[in-house]
């Protein structure tokens, strides 16, 4: 999706959420904080269901691109499923309201106690990404007398074309079995009374740009179902994972919902089994906003200034850790010359820059920036690095807004400590 979101929009010259001026929002909730639109989010999750509507998927949104509870519960009633990567995320699906035969369990390293809870609950699939896992999933439903179902995760070895810390296809990387593996893994498994071999599951890599991977990894496990098949080995579902990209900067070339699934329905359609996606960043990312205000400015030796905004690294790690671009706007702008600019967080941290070499309408101290395209792996990542409290959460609706995870106190941190 190419251009301004919809949802965020200029109105009389300030940045609005829907009908809520964010100016508005900083008042009241204060900064920094991260401000969701309940319409983008709802409107995304149906345009990618919609986008696949010749061929139904079961969309099971990724948790882990945005894992607070009111964001998860707008995805369970957009028509979503759940995909959890670890045992708390089980616990946040469930909350929300899905069912445990709603929610499919991905992760690298899962621990026993979070296979027996898998197991025990009887969760749609445990994507099992090794052949020890396998065998401790069968032990755990032996044990209980359960028949698990299970499918294999395949590292496919795609190069995802992201940025490598978020490429998980590629057979360096540590995730999921080989073909050979899983051919062996799956033949074996469906011999084993515990075991339910439901499906094929692939996840390359997320911020994927281009259909080829995305075409290639889904190819993959189609020709293995097909293989198992004449086998006689019948799944029931292909799992192709999440990674659809969005574009972070204006006029960054990505593909749209159709063409991802003009990507990969031709050769998961002739397998006529059912089609998961675990869909995170697409849908949650363009529907959120981290809102901060001006808190220093300061010139630099080559006389481009530094502004020092009360957002940092521990609420937006991207740019740290990917150097990641996200688009940042003054909320109400002021007339006169552009400042050139790095915008900097607080922490003690100099790789803590939410964006460098950046031209700004001229700002001062109190106030507000925008950093667009944030609801995913934005407050989901945060940390408290520096002792710094998370930030508070907003869902916007209409012309309503309302706090849904309210700011971190010092006394909360504490609480746990000795
Ligand atoms: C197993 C799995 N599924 C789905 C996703 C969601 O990916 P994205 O947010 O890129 O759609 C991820 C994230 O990398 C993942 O690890």
């Amino acid at each position: 999706m190419a251009g301004p979101v919809p949802g965020f929009e200029r109105k009389h010259g300030e940045l609005w959420c829907d009908d809520v001026a964010l100016s508005a929002v900083a008042d009241g909730a204060g900064t920094p904080v991260h401000v969701y639109s309940r319409r983008l989010l709802r409107d995304r999750c149906a345009a990618l269901i919609a986008a696949f509507a010749d061929y139904p998927p079961d969309l099971h949104y990724a948790i882990k691109a945005n894992a607070t509870l009111a964001v998860v519960r707008e995805m369970r009633e957009a028509g979503a499923h759940a995909d959890a990567n670890s045992g708390g995320e089980i616990e946040v699906a469930l909350r929300a309201g899905f069912r445990p035969d709603e929610i499919v369990f991905t992760g690298v390293g899962k621990t026993h106690d979070e296979l027996v809870r898998a197991v025990t609950l009887g969760l749609k699939a445990i994507n099992a990404e090794s052949p020890g896992e396998v065998e401790r999933i069968d032990a755990i439903a032996a044990a209980h007398g359960m028949r698990a179902r299970v499918a294999v995760r395949v590292n496919p070895d795609v190069d995802a074309g992201s940025h490598p810390n978020i490429s998980t296809g590629h057979k360096t990387t540590k995730f999921g079995m080989t073909v050979a593996q899983a051919y062996a893994m799956v033949t074996e498994m469906a011999r084993r009374e515990h075991l339910h071999v439901v499906g094929l599951h692939v996840h390359i890599g997320s911020q994927i740009t281009r259909p080829a991977p995305l075409t290639q990894a889904a190819a993959t496990i189609a020709k293995m179902a097909a293989t198992l098949a004449d086998q006689g080995i019948q799944l029931e579902h292909l799992d192709i994972g999440g990674g659809l990209g969005i574009a972070y900067e204006p006029g960054q070339e990505v593909l749209t919902a159709e063409e991802y699934a003009a990507a990969v329905l031709p050769v998961i359609r002739p397998t006529g089994l059912r089609l998961v996606l675990e869909p995170g960043r697409w849908i949650t990312g363009p529907a959120g906003v981290l809102l901060s205000r001006v808190v220093d400015l300061k010139q630099q030796a080559d006389g481009r200034w530094f502004v020092i905004v009360d957002a940092g690294m521990t609420d937006l790690i991207r740019p740290a850790l990917y150097q990641a671009w996200h688009e940042i706007e003054v909320v109400t702008p002021r007339d006169g010359a552009a400042l050139e600019c790095d915008i900097v967080g607080p922490v003690c941290e100099t790789s803590d820059t939410l964006g460098k070499q950046r031209s700004l309408p001229p700002v001062q101290v109190g106030d507000l920036v925008a950093v667009r395209d944030t609801g995913a792996y934005g407050a989901v990542m945060a940390s408290n690095y520096n002792r710094r409290p998370a930030a508070a959460e907003v869902m916007v609706d209409g012309a309503q807004w309302r706090v849904i995870r309210r700011r971190q106190t010092i006394d909360d941190m504490l609480q746990w400590e000795a």
